[in-house]
């Protein structure tokens, strides 16, 4: 099992995964995706960008028999341009293929299909009007995203969804201007936002988006608003304190003693590391996990 530097190893729920999968996004992970099996629809799900698999792993819950799930992800391999390169230097230099996979067997029998490799790789690989779900979740840099979405586009099913991560985060102008400009120049119609990720169609998304406005009417922990722009209806969900994840079966590890891997050596954050390390074992070991988890969360914000 591969140690990475102030991670709980083996991961025993979800949350011990590293990785950026807001609760919101969870539950309209969810919901999208039930929504597409309730009503029959069969299609390939496509990941692209799983660091180390917190939504693929959740994705590939949902791989129905006779359903394909693909993820594509650079891992510790080289970018193509010094732009994508020093962005995977800086943010997920602790990532490896190996890390993925055994946090991804942690939970699933077996692994998707998995591509090593720029996402430029994934029109090759992924049948055109092969997918019913895409989540693009990889570079930060206009051009690349901008043939993420392309090529979304090209292995969607007609009704699909597309899932376009960071389309407003303040640190990556490229993907806003990749996805704004698909919707107002390629035809992607917007469903709704969350504080991270646009959920979108290239079909009508009117029926979608009432069945979306009337569960979301329903709960009492999503705030809602709707607005008009370029001729799009814009429906904003933002979650209220205390929204919960839709359950996840814990992994394989989950009776398991956890190690934690060692932070990195400079004195300061070795004594942190230390004293984050013994609370998060004694949390691990000895409390209920919903106090687990308030502490992890504690330790990993300060
Ligand atoms: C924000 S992380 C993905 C987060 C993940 N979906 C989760 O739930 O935590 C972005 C991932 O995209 C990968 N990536 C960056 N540039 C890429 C590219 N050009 N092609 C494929 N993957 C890329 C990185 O290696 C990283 O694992």
């Amino acid at each position: 099992m591969t140690l990475v530097p102030g991670t709980i190893r083996p991961p025993r729920r979800l949350d011990d995964v590293p990785g950026w999968f807001p609760v919101l996004d969870q539950v309209l992970f969810e919901w999208f995706l039930d929504r597409q099996e309730t009503a029959g629809t069969r299609g390939d799900l496509l990941e692209v960008g799983v660091y180390m698999g917190k939504s693929a792993i959740f994705l590939g819950r949902h791989g129905q028999d006779g359903e394909n799930f693909t993820v594509c992800d650079l891992f510790e391999g080289d970018a193509l341009d010094d732009a994508n390169q020093a962005e995977s230097t800086k943010s997920y230099s602790a990532l490896t293929q190996q890390v993925f996979e055994e946090n991804y067997l942690a939970f699933h029998d077996t692994l998707p299909r998995v591509l090593k490799g720029p996402s430029s790789i994934v029109p090759d690989k992924v049948d055109p009007a092969s997918c019913r779900f895409v989540h693009i979740d990889a570079s930060h840099l206009y051009e690349h995203v901008r043939d993420d979405i392309g090529a979304a586009r090209e292995a969607l099913l007609p009704g699909g969804i597309v899932v376009l991560d960071d389309f407003r985060s303040e640190h990556t102008p490229g993907v806003s201007v990749a996805v704004w400009e698909a919707v107002l120049t390629r035809g992607l119609r917007p469903i709704c936002l969350s504080t991270q990720k646009l959920y979108g169609t290239w079909e009508d998304p009117g029926p979608v988006q009432d069945e979306l406005l009337a569960m979301v009417r329903g709960r009492e922990d999503c705030n809602l608003s709707i607005q008009q722009a370029a001729g799009h209806r814009i429906v904003r969900l933002k979650s209220k304190k205390g929204m919960q994840a839709p359950p996840f079966p814990p992994s394989r590890f989950a009776h398991r003693a956890v190690e934690v891997a060692p932070e990195p050596a400079t004195a300061k954050a070795a004594s942190r590391g230390r004293s984050s390390t013994r609370a998060r074992r004694f949390a691990a070991d000895l409390l209920p996990p919903i106090l687990t988890r308030a502490i992890r969360n504690g330790l990993s914000r300060s």
